[in-house]
């Protein structure tokens, strides 16, 4: 099992209560700032943000995007710095006037350009940091900006379009979720639910691999394939496999092309946990993020070269891709794992078995890995390495589905009907993250020991002032500190009273201590992490407050359109974040 030993860290902060306020608490001693909110302009010339669904799309395509999710700070000197800011998703009915009951073709432009990534330099300013407006390094990548598609299914039938015969370029990113960044200096942002903007007015089969990602006639409400042919699957029954992807960034040159890795596979991608191993092959954790699917590891084929950073510029292009199948003594919580490789021609994936070749294996990497025999798991969201190298965790958000068939209960997925999460904890055997075992417990399962006093009262290290559900951000400090946030439940009723609104937690990995930090707006949930160098600033995401029309005003307060925020936190005598 997991030893769960270890220096810990220093958390120096008195826990906040939870609330349902609408608006932002920290703990004593500690401040927070609005840094940028959906719909500021990065460039001077553009509109500012208009309440009421009123900016035009060409506005939206020079302002900061909607819905701000992972992000990653890339330092310039000690004050000034690039931020990348992945924009997941937006809301019609804060987007539109109309809501999206009478959308037009400038309405769904409008919508793409909200999508995508923000990149923007800040600078520090009497000791905080804000928009450097024009700056060379500031632009908008969204839902139709051209890509690269790079790696083992780059230019295959699968890939190709009526538009592009090539295979190789793709138009836009969407529903940009979660992030990693390399130590070469790239960010890394990953396509999560992007089956739920295509559709099409007539009825579409796109078979079983269509059924497995969710890519079907009906859409998510976006409706973009009633104005953009694109995204109407019986026009382009292909267009969707080229999203789906992880798609690196460089922030330092605003005029590279974003290049999809299609080596780490296609699937609702959560986030990118990028360590260098010993050997110094590049190792990526990866999270699918639906119910009963898996997590992944890709490892490169060549090795990092800190000497020569524009040689480590296509680590990313080739490797090879693993899912993790988990096991454990029955009852226990805690046991084995293995990595299952997923190359074409091993462990089953061959012709015979419907897999041509190892684009197949990458685009329907899902069926890959049902095929090898993955764990399903209780969906798989961030993943984050500990700042020692030695452990690796994941949030595992929660599963309504557990218990049903195909998703049995047991190991890292104990509690049927699982409503509040739980985050797992594995350390890869010797400390070598190449290795092809490892093992595993459960750092926390989330629960409200108010309302229950079975397995759904939470582990031991839940009570009643520190409880929450729904892990999902996930990230550590160098000095080993875990910010967990939440995207759950923000009823705080019944299976959730007590809870209040979405929040964010510091846990001590060694002693298993959590304890609150942060409570967010009405209806939002709190996503995004990123610090500045010093550690003195953090950064953190508040998405979607005020969702489906819920009472929110957040940050403008009065009677103002809500809008999704990145959040700047400090401490008033400068010190270190959480210490
Ligand atoms: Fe976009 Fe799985 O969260
Ligand atoms: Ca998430
Ligand atoms: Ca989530
Ligand atoms: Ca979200």
């Amino acid at each position: 099992s997991v030893s769960g030993k270890g220096l810990s860290p220093d958390i120096g902060f008195k826990a906040v209560p939870a609330s349902t306020a609408d608006t932002i608490t920290v703990p004593e001693g500690y401040r927070w700032d609005t840094l940028i909110s959906w719909g500021d302009p990065l460039f001077s010339g553009i509109e500012n943000f208009k309440d009421g669904g009123l900016n035009s799309a060409a506005a939206q395509e020079k302002q900061f995007g909607d819905n701000n999710d992972g992000m990653s700070f890339f330092p310039l000197s000690d004050d000034r710095a690039i931020l990348a800011i992945n924009n997941e998703y937006t809301n019609y009915e804060y987007l539109f006037a109309h809501q999206g009951k009478q959308m037009t073709a400038e309405d769904v432009r409008k919508a793409q350009a909200a999508h995508g990534v923000s990149v923007f330099e800040i600078e520090k300013k009497n000791g905080s940091w804000q928009l450097v407006k024009d700056s060379r390094y500031n632009r908008r990548i969204h839902a139709n900006t051209p890509m690269m598609i790079t790696g083992p299914a780059a230019g295959h039938d699968l890939m190709k379009t009526e538009d592009d015969p090539s295979g190789t370029l793709a138009l836009g990113t969407f529903n940009n979720c979660a992030n990693g960044e390399t130590p070469w200096g790239t960010y890394l942002t990953c396509e999560e639910n992007f089956n739920g903007y295509f559709g099409s007015s007539s009825d579409v089969d796109l078979g079983a691999d269509g059924k497995r990602y969710g890519v079907k006639s009906t859409d998510s409400g976006y409706q973009w394939h009633k104005f953009d042919e694109r995204f109407d699957i019986a026009k382009h029954p292909q267009e969707n496999h080229r999203f789906g992807w992880v798609v690196e960034i460089d922030p330092k040159n605003p005029n590279s092309t974003p290049k999809k890795r299609t080596a780490l596979g296609r699937f609702k991608h959560e986030n990118a946990a990028l360590t260098i191993n010993e050997g110094g092959h590049v190792v990526v954790y990866l999270g699918d993020d639906q119910r009963g699917e898996h997590l992944y590891k890709f490892v490169s084929r060549n090795r990092y070269n800190p000497d020569n950073q524009d040689a480590n510029r296509d680590l990313l292009e080739e490797g090879t891709l693993y899912v993790a199948r988990f096991s454990s003594a029955s009852g226990k919580a805690s046991g084995r794992g293995e990595w299952i490789e997923l190359t074409h021609g091993k462990n089953g994936l061959t012709a015979a078995n419907g897999f041509k070749d190892q684009a197949e294996v990458l685009v329907f990497a899902r069926r890959a890995a049902t095929q090898v025999g993955a764990t399903t798991m209780d969906r798989p969201e961030w993943v984050a390495v500990h700042p020692s190298g030695k452990q690796v965790f994941c949030t595992l958000t929660n599963n309504k589905n557990r218990g049903k068939e195909g998703q049995p209960v047991g190991g890292p997925n104990p509690r049927a009907k699982n409503n509040y999460g739980q985050i797992i904890r594995w350390q890869p055997d010797n400390g070598d993250h190449t290795s092809m075992d490892f093992s595993w417990d459960l750092f926390v399962m989330a629960g409200n020991p108010d309302v229950h006093n079975d397995a759904y009262a939470g582990s031991s290290n839940i009570n009643k002032d520190n409880m929450f559900n729904s892990p999902d951000g996930l990230g550590f400090d160098p000095e080993g500190r875990m910010w967990i946030q939440t995207d759950g439940k923000y009823s705080n009723k019944g299976d959730f009273e007590g809870m209040g609104n979405n929040q964010m937690l510091c846990a001590d990995p060694a002693s298993g201590e959590i304890r609150r930090f942060l409570t967010g707006p009405v209806a939002c949930e709190i996503t995004g992490l990123t610090f500045s160098s010093d550690y003195t600033t953090m950064f953190i995401g508040v998405q979607h407050p005020g969702e489906d029309l819920k009472p929110s005003h957040f940050p403008g307060g009065g009677n103002s359109t809500p809008r999704s925020s990145v959040i700047m936190i400090r401490k008033e005598d400068g010190g270190v974040i959480g210490s």
